[in-house]
């Protein structure tokens, strides 16, 4: 949440900012700023409440010189948002501009103090504190800038990646983190900072990440320097990011959310590329591999993870239970964190985070970790805070998602847990080989069966056009469907602000048919498997309070065809591979429905991609 964005070198910055921003939005995007030390030597701070776009509009007429400058897209935490509560923050006398990702968590004491020292703020924010703060301790010490962001971050509780620029110093900035992501990327004789690596890519290909504590003194010409709060000067390691423009881009398509959910074939191929051999029979995972003994000796496994990514979890749980016969839970990352729970050196803990950057799954994995636990990975953002902080782990390969709502990074986080369970399941000699053969093969078809479904756009887009009325919806699913429900809802709720509601299907007679009326329309998961004539049972109830009945089928179906008002068909698949398919039309049903209310199906309000805060 929050992008943060800067640049020092022989460019005009400006464009480079803002272009900075734009790949960043999906990150926050109430308001946005911009802070240029201009050819005259001034520090001009702009900024505006709304989308970048806001920005750039106030800025037109304005003096936007400067070949050193930082830029902000927000995500409100402390403050509503409006122009004053937007970054960059100046401090008082104006020589210095902050920005800020993360959430200063004792900032009313701070605040306090200053106030006792006369100083006055224009924002409600958190983030003025800590420019005010840089300055007070500035002023009183007369001291550099780089010592007084030291001493002030000292004082600092919470998270924080900032950049702060000074008007008496125009040849540098000094950058900083604690648990919100940070990556400096160098250049011939110009930096770039960001808070990940897109904004980045079209100019250099080497960065920093930098780790928790770490503060970079960024000059103009010189040879970077990083030290911690203490000012040990630590050593780096320059990485090369692999990303390249065109998977950030939109490529034709009108959404990021369309483009991502049709790429989903192409990326379950990245992500089982190398990994699958369906002639030789086999699944080489290198993580499991490299740590076999640990894995197998698992007492049980505890997943932790937020939103999309803990519905991909429930579907590991079923997996990894019914292929390994390993007890799994799946927790919140929210709730583990500050439960105390009990966790022992048996336990492997596998954290699942499409951003790698979630503040409450990473905290679950320092947790975990403390109490002993091994820990896996299972992200998609390369090099991000998560995966560095486990022991090991499985990137999702499926490249960059900029919509804010996850689609194929979920599918391609249930792939990875369909290998992993797969994998371990016969080290262990608890799936017979039949079976092994028989869902590795299924498996690698992935990719075309979901093109399958993808070719049904059209018809979708159709039936989305009859729900927009809906102020409600239920989605039901049994075993591998529930999750898939949660999902359906989840991606509905996001992007159409129409309330949604998954449930097991059995529980619908414990409450929610008290729902059911003409008006409701219910999406049931009615693929063929073990509980199918149940879930026959549950729409036929449905139907006798007139329900408007959307079922997802086994193609040839001629039962539910007769009872439900609306099919959608899907390709034969063993019961454990049907949520990498049965998920995709119900992705397709939110977006459509959604681009019909005309709302912002990449942005949607107040909502953010990255949740670095708690
Ligand atoms: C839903 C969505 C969120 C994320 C959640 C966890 O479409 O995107 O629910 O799944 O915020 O994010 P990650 O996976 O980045 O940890």
């Amino acid at each position: 949440m929050c992008g943060i964005v800067g640049y020092i070198g022989m460019q005009e910055a400006y464009p480079i900012l803002i272009k900075g921003l734009k790949r960043l939005e999906y990150r926050g995007y109430d308001s946005a700023g911009v802070a240029l030390i201009g050819d005259n030597g001034k520090l001009n701070v702009y900024k505006a409440k709304g989308k970048v776009a806001e920005l750039e509009a106030f800025v037109r007429d304005k003096d936007i010189s400067g070949t050193i400058g930082i830029a902000h897209t927000r995500w409100a935490t402390h403050g509503e948002p409006c122009t004053e509560n937007a970054h960059p923050h100046y401090s008082s006398s104006e020589n210095l501009a902050l920005i800020h990702n993360g959430i200063i968590e004792n900032y009313s004491t701070l605040k306090s103090k200053l106030q006792d020292q006369g100083f006055s703020f224009r924002s409600s924010t958190d983030t003025e504190v800590l420019v005010q703060l840089v300055e007070y301790i500035q002023q009183t010490n007369q001291i550099d800038l780089i010592t007084a962001v030291q001493l002030a971050l000292r004082q600092v509780i919470g998270a924080y990646a900032i950049a702060i620029i000074e008007k008496q110093h125009p040849d540098e900035i000094i950058v900083a983190r604690k648990s919100s992501p940070l990556v400096v990327g160098i250049g011939k004789d110009e930096f770039f900072l960001a808070s990940d690596a897109t904004p980045i890519i079209e100019y250099t290909d080497q960065v920093i990440y930098l780790e928790d504590e770490e503060i970079c003194h960024i000059r103009r010409g010189k040879e970077l320097k990083i030290v911690n709060l203490h000012n040990v000067e630590k050593k780096h390691t320059i990485e090369q990011v692999t990303l390249s423009l065109g998977q950030i881009e939109k490529g034709g398509y009108p959404h990021f959310m369309i483009k991502e959910i049709m790429d989903q074939p192409a990326c379950m191929m990245d992500c089982m590329r190398g990994r699958i051999n369906v002639e030789a029979s086999n699944i080489v995972l290198s993580a499991i591999i490299d740590n076999k003994d640990k894995l197998l000796s698992a007492r049980r496994f505890i997943i932790v993870a937020c939103g999309t990514s803990w519905h991909a979890g429930l579907i590991g749980k079923h997996l990894i239970e019914s292929f390994c016969r390993i007890p799994v839970e799946v927790e919140y990352a929210s709730e583990f964190r500050y439960r105390n729970p009990v966790v022992s050196e048996d336990d492997v803990v596998i954290a699942i985070s499409q951003s790698g950057e979630t503040a409450d799954t990473l905290a679950a994995v320092e947790l975990a970790k403390q109490k002993g636990a091994f820990i896996y990975g299972i992200c998609n953002a390369i090099g991000a805070s998560i995966p560095r902080a486990t022991h090991t782990g499985s990137y999702i390969h499926v490249g960059p998602e900029i919509g804010v709502a996850s689609t194929k990074a979920f599918t391609g986080q249930v792939a990875v847990l369909t290998m992993l369970a797969l994998t371990l399941a016969r080290e262990k000699g608890t799936i017979d080989e039949d079976t092994f053969r028989t869902v590795l093969k299924e498996f690698s078809r992935i990719p075309e069966q979901m093109q399958q479904v993808l070719a049904l756009n059209d018809k979708i887009a159709e039936l989305s056009k009859i729900f927009t009325y809906a102020h409600n919806f239920i989605y039901l699913g049994r075993g591998y469907s529930y999750p898939v429900a949660l999902e359906g809802a989840l991606k509905l709720k996001e992007i159409s602000y129409i309330h949604a509601e998954g449930y097991p299907a059995a529980e619908m007679k414990h409450g929610p048919i008290a729902l059911i009326d003409a008006e409701m329309p219910v999406v049931v998961l009615a693929t063929k498997n073990r509980l199918y004539e149940k879930v026959l049972s549950n729409v036929q109830e449905i139907k006798a309070r007139k329900g408007r009945v959307i079922a997802l089928i086994t193609e040839g179906d001629t039962v539910m065809p007769g009872i439900a008002d609306f099919c959608i068909e899907l390709p034969d698949l063993p019961e454990c591979l049907t949520p990498l398919i049965s998920t995709l039309p119900l992705q397709l049903l939110a977006y459509h429905i959604a681009v019909c209310k005309g709302l912002d199906v990449d942005q949607p309000r107040n909502l953010a991609k990255s949740v670095t805060v708690e």
